[in-house]
């Protein structure tokens, strides 16, 4: 392969907007935060302008909306180690990013559970306005009881979700289609501002929903945000083919990663008439970087030191819908249906390869990063890891998990970046306007 045949890493920075991301206890880490305040806008402003530095396609801000309370049927260990929690509200801090920047995209999380896609439709294309079209939108529909609970009401199971979803779509693709191409007059000697002959009336009578209005806002620079999806059951598999533009997935070996990635191009090409291809694979991935391998080492040990054992088991048990604290820490998990989230629970099912892996080591495991594959070593092990990935295991980008902040980000973009570029396997410039077209890009 040539530098210009080969195919460009898409990196996004996964984060959270509260004290801690995806590396549990990293909020005691003695690098994390230093002098920032992740309530502050100062904070996501630094965070913003690193990642476009690394020429980054987005910031990926992960979202739940309430603290998990599977773990003893409560919330109480997920409050007392800082498992996501506090979690603000994501949407938020997308203009102070976007605001910061002129590039980078921002993909929020959103769950379509509590929330009529009317205001869904309206918040995310005020955003894309604000952004100049560089919102995106990672759809989830609350697989965590908790959510339910603090809204007051019977969670509803995998599939019913999926159902709900689907209806959910069809109304946000009718409003965000709702204006047509010259819709805006904007004529200041008639006064005419829009023709609302060219603005439907969007009337959806469905099982789930329904509507009788016109879609408020104007068209974006996008249409509608880019639309993420992580679902891996056999169901969010089929979701996120048949809608996604880029799809999310956490795996923790080159094998696992080829089976999805051949899977979920059959299910795009065989069942929903796309190419495949056609829509971006990320997968998670965690970096330790360094001069040396030891020092990069070193700094691995000091990570995992922070994860406090009971904070990992309510975090597992949260995510997965199981209580954990159930089972004896040597027992082996075993692969069964979880009715939390399927695909990450894989991940810790092959986190050894295959061998059987116990309740305990499941949780440091999974604790340290939802078992993605963590890449330790130099600049040059970590892109010779990136590459691996795309070349084998079909990654078309990464979304690279939060250790401590902002330090991680800014070794990756200062150490990783130039080495993928000497490469040929990151950008050296933004070629689009919007996050889209970034995204796009072979
Ligand atoms: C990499 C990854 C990131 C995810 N991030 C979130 C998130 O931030 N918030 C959320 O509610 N669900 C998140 N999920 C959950 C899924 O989007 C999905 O709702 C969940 O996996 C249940 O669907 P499934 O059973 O089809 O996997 C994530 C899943 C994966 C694999």
């Amino acid at each position: 392969m040539t530098t210009a045949t080969k195919k460009h890493a898409h990196l996004l920075g996964f984060i959270q907007h509260g004290v801690n991301s995806h590396a549990t206890g990293m909020w005691r880490h003695a690098r994390d935060k230093v002098e920032w305040n992740f309530a502050r806008p100062e904070y996501w402003q630094h965070m913003a302008r690193t990642m476009e530095r690394g020429l980054f396609d987005a910031m990926f801000i992960a979202d739940e909306l309430a603290p998990y309370n599977t773990h003893e049927d409560s919330s109480d260990a997920i409050v007392k180690w800082a498992v996501q929690c506090p979690t603000h509200e994501p949407s938020t801090i997308v203009p102070i990013i976007t605001g910061a920047t002129k590039h980078l995209g921002v993909g929020v999380t959103l769950s379509t559970a509590f929330e009529h896609p009317y205001s869904m439709c309206r918040r995310l294309s005020s955003l894309d306005h604000l952004s100049s079209g560089r919102v995106a939108w990672n759809i989830v529909s609350s697989y965590s009881k908790s959510e339910w609970d603090a809204y007051g009401q019977k969670m509803t199971d995998r599939s019913g979700r999926y159902e709900r979803l689907e209806e959910y779509m069809e109304l946000c693709y009718k409003l965000w289609d709702s204006w047509e191409p010259g819709a805006i007059i904007a004529d200041k000697a008639s006064g005419i501002y829009a023709d609302p002959e060219k603005v439907k009336v969007v009337s959806h009578e469905g099982k789930y929903y329904k509507c009788n209005g016109r879609h408020f806002c104007a068209p974006s620079p996008q249409g509608r945000p880019v639309l993420w999806q992580a679902g891996s059951s056999g169901q969010g598999r089929d979701f996120a083919a048949k809608h996604a533009e880029a799809i999310f997935a956490v795996h923790p070996t080159v094998e696992r990663m080829k089976g999805y990635a051949s899977d979920l191009n059959e299910r795009l090409s065989g069942t929903y008439n796309r190419a495949p291809g056609s829509v971006k694979l990320i997968y998670g991935l965690q970096t330790v970087v360094a001069e040396t391998r030891s020092e990069a080492q070193e700094k691995y040990e000091r990570i995992r030191a922070c994860i406090p054992p009971e904070g990992a088991l309510a975090w597992m048990s949260g995510h997965f819908g199981l209580d954990f604290s159930k089972f004896e820490p040597d027992a082996i998990v075993q692969n069964i249906e979880v009715p939390g989230i399927q695909g990450l629970f894989d991940s810790i099912i092959y986190a050894k390869g295959g061998a059987p892996v116990t309740v305990k080591e499941a949780a440091m495991i999974y604790a340290q990063g939802m078992g993605m594959p963590v890449a330790i070593g130099t600049a040059a092990d970590i892109a010779d890891q990136i590459e691996h990935y795309m070349d084998e295991g079909g990654a078309d980008g990464f979304m690279l998990a939060a250790t401590y902040t902002p330090g991680c980000f800014e070794e990756f973009v200062d150490l990783v970046v130039p080495e993928l570029q000497r490469r040929g396997r990151l950008r050296t410039r933004y070629q689009g306007t919007t996050l889209r077209e970034n995204l796009l890009e072979h």
